[in-house]
């Protein structure tokens, strides 16, 4: 070891990832230590309730009620929040470090997806690490990836399976053939699903991680706004059982996409080929794929959640400060980071798996494909199935017709052109319900 004085760290946040990084620094210390060549110590701890227990020693360092105090603390040269939120604390003190020089480590998606910009800033003009990999699938080394391994490439599509809870749920749902609400209900009593768990199902924590993995891959500046965001709730057990006999399973996709027009990247429930490594990514693991030019195509897996395996990311972020290794939170400075423009859905291109409630009438199939080959788009295939009697949408309407699902695969179209179909099939009047669309993507 050198003769290089203490890193000395002010925690902030001692919750679910706080504890195991206070759990991980009084394990492993040593060998960090050794790593890093200096030895990093806990110089001060921050979160609302002091007498908590928090099943973790804490005993010798100091308790500094208030996070942004801690934050421009003398006796810190790294300041980790492990708060959360967007905003509020978690905004106020990160920015209080690094107005007051101190290094920053978080894991907080949330803050960086919305301030990523601001703060990249703050820490590039003092030349102040601003590192996060622990906010894009927890415990999977993607960040440093992108920022060092694969910078000779150029990135064509980053993707990944980002949110444990959608994918548990999911799972559950294609396994046990149960519909959507009861498995969530499940996840919730088991502790896998927050009490509000919009955050999760509805696609938003995906496209938090999702625009800063597009950062980082395409050069841009992060923007959770031109993230185009779909959740699991409308997917029913139906649409397993056809996937599967397709060929495919559904997962909450996240994609980033380098096209003629600009990035698209989006976050939805997306048909998959069976056979793919994503495919067996099951239950609260997380995934992310990048294709690099020259490295072909990388696929990392792993948790991407939990105190161990986002403590373990915090501590990698934190020896890389330790060894003075820093570099631009985004690669490249601020000023370099191009606005990212959003090409919009319309303009994707892709199959597309259709499930439609058709009234059993004679020339309803007829009238539906003439619909689609006036778009241009053709038919990989077209099954019609018998009606299951949960299906919401199928059985017998007022006019007395039977409807039964019937289920088509697209063959790559545009999606406005997929559009205009299914809404002049829907003006034809042989459906019933809404048309239940999910986009396959090509692995
Ligand atoms: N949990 C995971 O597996 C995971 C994975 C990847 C990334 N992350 C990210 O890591 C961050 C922390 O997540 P978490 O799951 O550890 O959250 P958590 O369990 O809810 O812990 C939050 C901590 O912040 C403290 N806190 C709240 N307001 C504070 C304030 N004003 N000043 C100081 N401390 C305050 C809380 O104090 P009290 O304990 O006293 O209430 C608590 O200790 C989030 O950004 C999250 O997105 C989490």
């Amino acid at each position: 070891m050198t003769d290089l004085p203490p890193l000395r760290l002010g925690i902030a946040g001692l919750g679910t990832v706080g504890a195991g990084l206070v759990s991980l620094l009084r394990e492993n210390g040593a060998a960090i230590a050794e790593r890093s060549g200096r030895s990093v110590v806990l110089a001060g701890v921050s979160a609302r309730s002091p007498a908590k227990d928090r099943g973790v020693d804490l005993s010798g360092i100091p308790w500094i009620a208030n996070a942004c105090e801690l934050a421009r603390s003398d006796a810190i040269d790294v300041y980790v929040e492990l708060i959360g939120g967007e905003e509020g604390p978690a905004l106020q003190s990160v920015e209080a470090a690094l107005e007051a020089g101190k290094h920053v480590v978080t894991a907080n998606k949330a803050l960086l997806a919305r301030h990523g910009i601001y703060l990249a800033g703050l820490a590039e003009k003092q030349g102040l690490a601003l590192n996060f990999e622990a906010a894009i699938a927890g415990g999977i080394p993607i960040v440093k990836g992108l920022r060092e391994s694969l910078l000779g490439n150029s990135i064509s599509r980053v993707y990944g399976i980002l949110n444990g809870t959608s994918n548990y749920i999911l799972t559950r749902m294609q396994r046990e053939k149960l519909p959507f609400d009861e498995v969530l209900a499940e996840a919730q009593a088991l502790g896998y699903a927050e009490a509000d768990p919009t955050f999760d199902i509805d696609g938003q924590d995906a496209g938090h991680k999702l625009a800063l993995l597009a950062a980082l891959a395409f050069g841009v500046r992060p923007d959770f706004g031109s993230i185009h965001l779909e959740g699991i709730r409308r997917i029913e057990p139906f649409d397993f059982d056809a996937a599967e006999e397709l060929g495919y399973r559904i997962k909450l996709l996240a994609v980033a996409i380098q096209t003629e027009e600009g990035i698209e990247a989006r976050v939805s429930p997306t048909m998959i080929p069976k056979t793919s490594a994503l495919a067996r990514v099951d239950g609260a693991l997380n995934s992310v794929a990048v294709e690099g030019d020259y490295a072909g195509l990388i696929i990392l897996a792993g948790p991407g959640a939990g105190a161990r395996a986002t403590a373990s990311s915090v501590a990698g972020d934190i020896i890389d400060i330790a060894r003075d290794h820093i570099s631009p939170p985004f690669i490249l400075p601020v000023s370099k980071l191009r606005q990212q423009t959003r090409p919009g859905m319309s303009s994707h291109e892709g199959g597309f798996y259709i499930r439609l409630s058709v009234y059993d009438r004679p020339g309803a199939i007829a009238a539906i494909a003439t619909r689609m080959a006036e778009q241009d788009i053709s038919l990989e295939s077209i099954v019609q199935r018998r009606a299951p009697t949960d299906l919401p949408g199928f059985g017998r309407p007022g006019n007395g017709a039977q409807s039964t699902p019937v289920v088509l695969i697209t063959h790559r179209t545009r999606e406005e052109r997929l559009r205009a179909a299914l809404d002049a099939i829907v003006e034809d009047g042989h459906v019933s319900g809404i048309p239940q669309t999910i986009r396959i993507e090509a692995l």
